[in-house]
């Protein structure tokens, strides 16, 4: 295949390109950097720098590559940025998706696989969480995604398309891994804590779970890039959303004793008050993908607890200053 992989220089995105690119497909990485690292797109993709809403670029690219497949990536993906700056997320997440729609058509795409959330979900209150339960995100990040999904509809005469939402991703592959600035998420931030000693905050011990902690379901970044590189296969034989997740769920307590567990180390915990919008239990029903995709995430928590610890202790300052690269 030839496929154009936008935001492929984020953290699932570059996983998703340096997999594709390792199978002998033929790859270019569509990307503005402002999140994304250039050390992190694969030595066989090429990368071109451009806006997510600069359609004729977009245009020039996929015509570069010849391509005829798209995985779309490129986004904004924190909650609480999306609360403070929604017009942001309304700018990158939708605009940019309609600009990738029109110049898929411009160039005879006939393939997209679109990077959706859990968040499209809100707070369901119940789990396992299948696709056909209500839409109802409670941020702008989550809505922004779900207006993206409904973009999708709107070309389904001419390019095919399935909007995979993820559950947690975390780990790392085929040395890449996660690099945010701010770094908001569990596994990275309790590496962190357990590399430099510093306290561990956890969010919240009261909510109505098993510990007290939130549960989420914890999928590998390598099971989601494959995932995608069997949804380009499978299309248009896919129903239009499909839950990415292992349909396990794990309590921030839970991830703190694996981090223990893989690092040696003991973690100093503190309780810190509730992260405002933090849904209690996030837990997908995978049996749809499982069924139309032919996937089955192969990865545990302890994987990726452990491949993310072998990357953090390998680029100590993220891309900043990466020896491989
Ligand atoms: N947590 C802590 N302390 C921290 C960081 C996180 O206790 O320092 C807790 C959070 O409160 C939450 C859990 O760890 O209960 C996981 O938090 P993350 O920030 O790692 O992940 P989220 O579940 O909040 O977010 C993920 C994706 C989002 C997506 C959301 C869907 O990262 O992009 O799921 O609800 F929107």
């Amino acid at each position: 295949m030839r496929v154009l992989v936008t935001g492929g220089a984020g953290y699932i995105g570059s996983v998703i390109a340096a997999r594709l690119s390792a199978q002998g497909h033929e790859v270019a990485v569509y990307d503005d950097l402002s999140r994304g690292h250039a050390a992190a797109v694969p030595a066989g993709a090429t990368l071109v720098r451009g806006d997510i809403c600069d359609e004729e670029t977009l245009a020039a690219a996929l015509r570069g590559v010849g391509a005829r497949a798209i995985v779309h990536m490129a986004a904004l993906a924190e909650v609480a940025e999306s609360v403070s700056h929604p017009e942001r997320y309304a700018e990158v997440n939708v605009a940019g998706t309609a600009a990738v729609l029109r110049a898929a058509r411009a160039t005879g795409v006939d393939r997209l696989v679109f990077s959706s959330t859990a968040a499209v979900y809100g707070d369901p209150g119940h789990v396992p969480i299948v696709e056909d339960d209500p839409l109802a995100p409670t941020n702008p990040y989550g809505e922004t995604k779900l207006t993206a999904e409904r973009l999708l509809r709107g070309v389904a005469s001419h390019v095919a398309t399935v909007a995979l939402r993820y559950f947690n991703a975390c780990g790392a592959d085929a040395g890449l891994g996660e690099d945010h600035d701010p770094e908001t998420h569990l596994v990275p931030l309790a590496l962190r804590a357990a590399a430099d000693g510093t306290p561990f905050r956890i969010f919240g011990n009261d909510y109505p779970t098993a510990d007290g902690t939130c549960v989420r379901d914890y999928v590998h970044v390598a099971d989601l890039a494959d995932a995608h590189i069997l949804a380009l296969e499978r299309l248009p034989d896919l129903p239009p959303a499909l839950n990415l997740g292992t349909g396990t769920g794990d309590s921030v307590l839970a991830v703190l004793d694996t981090v223990e567990q893989v690092t040696g180390r003991a973690l100093r915990r503190v309780a810190a008050p509730r992260r405002p919008g933090d849904p209690p239990l996030l837990v997908a029903a995978n049996d749809q993908a499982r069924r139309t995709l032919g996937w089955s995430p192969r990865r545990s928590l302890s994987d990726a607890v452990r491949d993310a610890w072998e990357w953090m202790r390998t680029h100590p300052r993220g891309y900043a200053e990466d020896p491989a690269r």
